[in-house]
């Protein structure tokens, strides 16, 4: 698609605050003037309620037909109440519920999870961003117990393990291709290129996990060899997170298999402030979603919720397409109306409603770009 033509999005707001915040946000298109049309749809849990899937087909068909989607939270249930809030007649059928946000990253082969993290309140100087593995390493979905027997006499071959039967015990296994490892660091190289960060850090754990981190290595070396203007280093993953909280304004790009970066990107938006402002892509070579990194968050009291993350997603979505000045108004609309302090929800220690502090945001933008044209 070239730069600044019209955008097609597929907007899902979901569950929960999920509603409250897109609906909240989403005026920021008008107010900056970008050209978009966007398709409503339905995801998340009352659909699987009512129609025993959390994506009906109807919304994989918008999906299909748009540029991009942007989703607000949806709600996911353990397997157990997942049926039993299923409505009538559906109960009969034996129905399978699969995360929906799972079922979007692996329909859609969207490899890799980019979280920015950066200073909001302006008292530091940190600006880095997570990309988080999203396919494969440990939620390959090579989960098991019991252990399964061909899995079982490899373990056995350790005399520690022969004692302890198959079904007392359970493995996951770290799964990582060469084909996946490579298309991850070349996307982690070529974001930190484009987006002007000089170092790129592997967070894992050679140390530990001794073959399959050494073959990792071969692996980002190789793509690091073509970036010569970006440092490069490997750290152990539990190291990343305590320099995070010490020094986050050392780190640029930081790269992850999926359970090591799930946990440093939830660390991450502890960092950047709590979940209200942490905002989150997931891109592959074949399409692209953008959603706040918080879930529905059921506990909030209804109309609560902080906007940010959501204006902060929808920032990230302008700029993948290019609209990279309205990305920035709204960057910078969100750390004035933290900084100037009037219209802050409750986790920013403020009373604000979520349209309050929207529309605070919103009315930013509008004066910005007034005074940019
Ligand atoms: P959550 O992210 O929904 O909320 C956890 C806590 O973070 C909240 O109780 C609140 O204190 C704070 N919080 C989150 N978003 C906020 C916002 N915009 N403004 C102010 N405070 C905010 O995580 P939780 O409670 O573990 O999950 C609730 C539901 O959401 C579950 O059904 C879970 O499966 C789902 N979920 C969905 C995600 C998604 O749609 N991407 C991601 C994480 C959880
Ligand atoms: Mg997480």
């Amino acid at each position: 698609m070239g730069i600044n033509t019209k955008l097609n999005i597929t907007v899902l707001p979901g569950d929960g605050i999920g509603l409250d915040v897109t609906h909240a946000t989403v005026p920021i298109f008008a107010a900056l003037n970008v050209p978009v049309d966007l398709f409503w749809g339905d995801i998340g849990w009352e659909c699987w309620r009512n129609e025993g899937t959390p994506i009906p087909a109807r919304t994989w068909q918008l999906i299909q037909q748009t540029d991009t989607t942007l989703l607000g939270a949806v709600t996911s249930k353990p397997v157990r109440e997942a049926f039993g809030e299923l409505t009538g007649a559906l109960r009969a059928n034996h129905l399978n519920y699969i995360s929906p946000l799972v079922q979007l990253r692996q329909t859609l082969d969207l490899y890799a999870n980019v979280r920015p993290i950066f200073c909001l309140n302006g008292e530091k100087a940190f600006n880095f961003c997570i990309i988080r593995e999203n396919t494969e390493g440990l939620y390959a979905g090579f989960d098991y117990y019991p252990v399964p027997h061909p899995l079982y006499d490899l373990i056995k071959e350790n005399e520690h393990w022969a004692r302890v039967p198959h079904d007392e015990m359970s493995v996951s296994l770290r799964l990582q291709s060469k084909v996946g490892l490579l298309r991850l660091f070349e996307f982690g190289f070529a974001y930190a290129a484009s987006h002007a960060y000089r170092r790129v850090t592997l967070a894992d754990k050679p140390n530990v996990l001794r073959q399959s981190s050494a073959y990792t290595r071969e692996i980002f070396e190789s793509v690091a060899a073509r970036y010569v203007g970006i440092e490069a280093d490997i750290l152990n993953v539990d190291a990343v997170a305590l320099w995070m909280v010490r020094r986050p304004e050392e780190f640029g790009v930081i790269m992850a298999e999926n359970m090591f970066g799930d946990i440093l990107s939830d660390l991450g938006a502890g960092i950047m402030g709590g979940l209200g402002l942490s905002p989150s892509a997931n891109i592959g070579e074949n399409g692209c979603y953008f959603e706040p990194v918080h879930g529905s968050a059921p506990r909030i009291k209804p109309g609560c919720a902080n906007p940010c993350a959501m204006f902060l997603t929808i920032s990230l979505l302008l700029e993948h397409f290019k609209y990279c000045r309205q990305a920035l108004t709204i960057k910078r609309a969100v750390q004035e109306i933290i900084k100037q302090g009037r219209f802050l929800t409750y986790d920013l220690g403020g009373s604000a409603s979520t349209i309050d502090m929207a529309n605070a945001v919103i009315d930013h933008c509008l004066k910005s770009n007034s005074s940019s044209n």
